[in-house]
């Protein structure tokens, strides 16, 4: 026997001493020789205080330990960092490649047969899929689920849509300090991640069309009782795939990628999917470019009614049969021969759904939501490497829009001056910030969801055309241009706009323009500067991310953990 605990000896020039050690060292935990001659399954630990969206894992690591041992096979959990939103200073996004160098690297290093990743919070579950693709150990990936739905004043909620909406009520002054503190109470009511389709349930979703989880996966609510079954079947699972995989390698293929966009588009998903993907396909010999997402968006119509877009929640998604109800509306669309992580296609693992007879929250392709996908790529002088907006969530009456710059250099600069009662701004205008994006702000915060300036929210202005190069959450709604490439802060476009310049938004005609003629553009690029190296990303990691991050069209994965090569379109 080559597996189990005999592969991956620690170095000492001599392997029967290494494997000694090693059994002397590991029978301190009580394990019998039975035991220990199994083939192990890896369970990745991303339980944290900071993380409440991950508070059933505990459950989930028994669980799947328990499908594990049904299937003759050894559990073994190992811890990795954990990210959760709103615990990651300065942003998750900062964190997201560390936390998949750290996974990568345990999956090498120890003497794993299989993996289990368990996770769900935004930044995770896409850090696991990197670390996965380039480890290459046969690996299944099991998301903690949704969060349940909460109750305020006779209304469902479900974070952070909702946090946002409400918090921009109490900003125009329609909700009392007192209420607001209640709907704070409400909006989250138990572990598990984003109710709506935010960015952890658009991974999700992509990840069971990934054919990398098992079928459902996605939306089972944290807390249901059928979560725990379905750690459970995934441990049997990883059990049985010691013995012949597959590999991520054989299951991660330019098919298994497009059926993600198409469920990407399809679900009305977060803008964050592009830029996960784009750095998980990266990570293999099949990488995606921009142009795929918007390829694949106009054949796609968007099916599922989900906040923020439309108006259900995860829960209700769950209810009408998930991801799997969902892909037998989109056959024609989806590549099912794709291999899956259950040993056969997409097909084969999709056969078995729920039809529940009155449902509204899955639509057939006769009646979508949209005929075209949620997202669109724009480029333009503005963005010579792309830009994405999401369509689904932005007025209709501002898709195609020429208004005046209002600069702000940064986010900073940005919370400083929106409120300000002598800011310059009207309703026709285009907020535009920068200096945000992957080495600008470092980590690509999702601040791209600019605020309405209070003096225009105070009159009942509930959108604008905002524009930068961050991220933006999958939870807000907007007519917003997102991930702006490359970005100001390496020297794009976006750092020569000033204050009352012209801009044109045209999403139909996918393009974003800055009306500044070419000439007057040369003498401000001559002029411009670098902003300066912040201290703090002088050294460490911060540094490590600063000289190595890719930009946003490339997934912002570091340059040395990517593939190199072409996209394929
Ligand atoms: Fe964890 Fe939304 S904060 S999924």
């Amino acid at each position: 026997m080559t597996g189990g605990l005999r592969q991956g000896l620690t170095s000492y020039g001599d392997d029967d001493f290494s494997l000694f050690l090693r059994k002397a060292f590991i029978k301190a935990m009580g394990y019998s020789d039975d035991a220990l001659a199994r083939p192990i399954v890896g369970i990745t630990n991303t339980y944290s205080d900071f993380n409440p969206c991950h508070g059933n894992v505990p459950a989930l690591i028994e669980a799947v330990k328990r499908g594990v041992m049904l299937a003759g096979a050894m559990p073994m959990v190992f811890p990795t960092i954990s990210i959760h939103e709103s615990f990651a200073y300065p942003t998750s996004m900062f964190l997201r490649n560390l936390m998949a160098m750290d996974t990568e690297e345990m999956i090498r290093a120890l003497p794993v047969d299989s993996v289990v990743l368990i996770g769900g919070c935004d930044k995770t579950t896409p850090a696991q899929v990197m670390a996965m693709a380039s480890a290459d150990k046969p690996a299944i990936v099991l998301p903690v689920g949704p969060m349940l739905v909460g109750h305020f004043r006779g209304e469902v909620l479900g974070a952070c849509t909702d946090c946002r909406r409400l918090w921009g009520e109490f900003r125009g002054g329609r909700i009392s300090e007192a209420d607001i503190e209640v709907a704070n109470e409400r909006l989250v009511p138990s572990v598990g991640t984003c109710g709506v389709m935010g960015t952890a349930s658009t991974i999700a979703c992509m990840v069971e069309a990934l054919g990398i989880a098992l079928p459902g996966s996605a939306s089972i609510p944290a807390t249901h009782a059928d979560r725990v079954r379905i750690a459970e079947a995934t441990g049997k699972r990883a059990a049985e795939m010691t013995k012949g995989g597959p590999k991520p390698s054989e299951i991660l293929t330019r098919d298994a990628f497009r059926n993600a966009i198409v469920m990407l588009q399809a679900i009305g998903g977060s803008t964050n999917g592009v830029v996960h993907l784009s750095a998980i396909a990266g990570r293999t010999t099949s990488p995606i470019a921009l142009e795929d997402f918007d390829e694949i968006g106009r054949k796609t119509p968007v099916l599922v009614d989900l906040k923020p877009t439309g108006e259900h929640y995860m829960e209700h998604f769950h209810q009408a049969g998930g991801v799997p109800r969902l892909m037998q509306e989109l056959k024609d669309l989806l590549a099912l021969g794709a291999k899956h992580v259950m040993g056969g296609t997409l097909g084969d693992a999709i056969k078995k759904f729920e039809d529940v007879p009155g449902q509204t929250v899955i639509r057939p392709r006769a009646n979508p939501l949209r005929k075209e996908g949620g997202i669109a790529i724009l480029r333009g002088n503005l963005a010579p490497r792309g830009a994405v907006i999401k369509q689904g969530a932005a007025s209709s009456k501002l898709m195609q829009h020429e208004g005046r710059a209002v600069v702000f250099d940064s986010v900073a600069d940005m919370t400083k001056r929106i409120d300000d009662p002598a800011l310059d701004v009207t309703e026709d205008d285009i907020l535009v910030m920068r200096n945000a994006g992957p080495i600008g702000a470092p980590g690509m915060p999702e601040a791209g969801y600019l605020p309405i300036p209070k003096k225009l929210a105070q009159k009942g202005i509930k959108d604008m055309v905002r524009m930068s190069d961050a991220r933006m959450s999958g939870t807000a709604f907007g007519t917003i241009v997102l991930h702006i490439a490359p970005e100001a802060a390496s020297g794009g476009p976006l750092a020569l706009v000033k204050n009352g310049d012209r801009i044109r938004l045209d999403v139909n005609a996918r393009r974003i323009d800055l009306l500044v003629d070419d000439a007057e553009l040369k003498k401000r690029r001559a002029a411009w500067q670098a902003p300066p190296v912040p201290e703090v990303a002088q050294r460490g990691y911060a540094r490590l991310y600063r000289e190595h991050v890719q930009q946003a069209d490339e997934g912002c994965d570091f340059d040395f953990l990517a593939r190199s090569g072409p996209a394929s379109s």
